[in-house]
């Protein structure tokens, strides 16, 4: 099956995040990504619930949370109610991971974990046969625009391999620094979602997009970037 792109709204105009969506879903996104960060987790803050309920008011496609908040179990329910069709948690945010999981199906979305670069992907396994998506961060959260970190593909193709291995149909993302240039090494690990910000919302979108998704199909990157 095609990889599906959701782009990151982190890096979309703030006070234009309704025409962001609209072109971004017009260029062929799949769906939209939305950070969450607590200031605590990470160094920054960025979207709630709100956000969330905006969104869904101006698409139909599917909205996924990325909570980058501590004990992000408290929340869960409040981004389901907003309209969040996934919701991701981070594995070093809860001593709860299972039951955050759990939490977020009873409540009818899709559960998804997230490790960053730093993490074992060990934490991964207790949970993996419950999950709908991992996440494996290309960069340390809490800011766009950052560099990939190349380690990232083998640890795309430890997941992979061990989503295979217990034959889950789970989703395989990757977050951080995914460009045309660093799409196809993610891609040829076993990656099934990129989530992209400044590679579709810096510059022009609709152009942006074509190239993502030329790269994603098969085709050769364009103009690396
Ligand atoms: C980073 C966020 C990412 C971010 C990616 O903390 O989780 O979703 O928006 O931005 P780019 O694609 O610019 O690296
Ligand atoms: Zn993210």
């Amino acid at each position: 099956m095609r990889a599906r792109l959701f782009p990151s709204l982190l890096a979309a105009d703030f006070a234009n995040l309704g025409d962001a969506i609209q072109e971004a879903e017009a260029g062929g996104a799949d769906g939209f990504h939305l950070d969450v960060m607590d200031g605590q987790f990470v160094p920054n803050f960025n979207f709630g619930p709100r956000t969330v309920e905006a969104c869904r008011r101006v698409t139909a496609l599917p909205l996924e949370a990325h909570l980058m908040i501590v004990q992000p179990e408290r929340f869960v329910s409040d981004f389901v109610q907003a309209g969040a069709n996934r919701v991701i948690v981070h594995a070093e945010a809860t001593p709860h991971l299972h039951r955050a999981v759990g939490l977020t199906r009873e409540l009818g979305a899709q559960a998804g974990v997230s490790v960053n670069p730093g993490t074992p992907l060990e934490v991964l396994r207790p949970v993996l046969g419950d999950l709908d998506l991992v996440l494996v961060m290309s960069v340390n959260p809490g800011l766009g625009g950052q560099r990939f970190i190349p380690g990232s593909v083998e640890r795309v193709r430890t997941v992979r391999r061990w989503l295979d291995e217990v034959s889950s149909g789970a989703e395989l993302e990757v977050d951080g620094g995914i460009t045309p240039a660093t799409a196809t090494g993610v891609l040829a690990a076993g990656a099934s979602v990129l989530v992209a910000g400044s590679a579709v919302f810096g510059g022009e979108v609709a152009r942006n997009l074509e190239v993502l998704r030329a790269v994603m199909a098969g085709g050769q990157p364009e103009e690396a970037s």
